[in-house]
């Protein structure tokens, strides 16, 4: 009982950010539909992903985890449990289990790092208890290690319905990654962890007096984005995606906790975003819960743009990535 996959991270272009109340279930139901795209590095020797192998069997002691190859414990095995122990339950097995998992870029630095290990750990976990769950199945039970993770069980572009219950809150494609013309140059400014993890921050959205209006914007914008990717409408899509994530970083800094993603050098990678465009280029941004920025573009401009911010001087390196292919079982254990 024993399998592994590949899953990618993704990039919100409508984010999630805040939690309904569904009683202390910890279902990380979102207040808004949203979107994104599950990226593949294709630059940078980071191809964004996260391998991930897991184990039962009966001769195990306990449940345990490498990430990295750091033993974790605690909450970080807590919410491991919480997606692999109703799977367990579904296939009738009781025996604990040995998993390893690695990516091949920074961990918990906005990168989305959760959403490619939780897809992964959902996968392989379903597969090696020969589970035969829909994609969309999968994505709900995911969706309890780390909300966003509901949305990297598809590659290309996806859109998580945010339901009002753990059946209703899923992930659906919207299309395949060659049907909107899109890459993202992801500018890092740090690769360090980050100070409060999006899982805390999301306890933090409903005490910002601007939750409400962004979760409503938000609801509206989800379904304007999943048009325009549609239409491979770049202009609608990046404008959007620009506004919807200084929403984001507005209600996080006005939250009772207030939450300053943002480094010195994210408004510089701002500030040059504005210039290209200004000069014609066709580039917006969007920025998750860290300092580092996507930048959104047709893939043909994407080196032009990662010249412009590698010659920055505040930039320490740059990924270029394009849509990805669904995640995936591989043959290749890491034990
Ligand atoms: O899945 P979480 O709990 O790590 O939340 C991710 C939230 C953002 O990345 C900031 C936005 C999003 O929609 O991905």
């Amino acid at each position: 009982m024993k399998a592994s996959a590949v899953s990618h991270s993704n990039i919100a272009l409508i984010k999630y950010w805040g939690r309904q109340d569904d009683g202390g279930r910890g279902l990380n139901l979102p207040l808004n539909d949203n979107v994104s795209m599950t990226k593949e590095g294709i630059s940078g020797g980071s191809r964004l992903q996260s391998h991930t192998t897991v184990e039962f069997s009966g001769s195990m002691e306990k449940d345990t985890m490498a990430l990295e190859g750091r033993e974790i414990s605690g909450r970080e095995l807590e919410r491991v449990r919480l997606v692999i122990d109703p799977l367990r339950r579904m296939a009738g097995v009781e025996s604990h289990f040995r998993i390893g998992s690695v990516n091949d870029f920074p961990t918990a630095a906005g990168l989305a790092s959760s959403a490619a290990g939780f897809s992964a750990l959902a996968l392989a976990s379903s597969s090696a208890l020969g589970l035969d769950l829909t994609r969309e199945e999968l994505s709900t039970w995911a969706r309890l290690g780390s909300g966003s993770a509901v949305r990297s069980l598809h590659g290309g572009f996806v859109y998580w319905h945010k339901g009002s219950s753990h059946e209703t809150s899923f992930a659906e494609k919207v299309c395949e990654g060659d049907h909107f013309s899109l890459n993202a140059v992801i500018v890092i400014v740090n690769e360090g962890r980050k100070g409060v993890s999006s899982d805390i921050g999301h306890e933090y959205a409903h005490t910002s007096p601007f939750n409400a209006i962004r979760a409503d914007l938000s609801r509206k914008e989800a379904l304007l984005v999943r048009s325009a990717i549609l239409d491979d409408d770049l202009r609608t899509v990046g404008s959007i995606a620009e506004r919807n994530s200084k929403y984001m970083h507005a209600v996080m800094m006005t939250s009772d906790m207030p939450l300053f993603y943002w480094q010195g050098e994210t408004l510089k990678v701002i500030r040059s975003v504005h210039a290209m465009r200004e000069r014609g280029l066709e580039v917006y941004f969007t920025i998750d819960a860290g300092p580092n920025v996507h930048c959104l573009c047709r893939p043909e401009d994407a080196p032009e743009v990662q010249k412009e911010m590698e010659g920055g001087g505040h930039v320490l390196r740059t990924i270029i990535a394009r849509p990805a292919k669904d995640p995936h079982t591989v043959d290749e254990h890491l034990f």
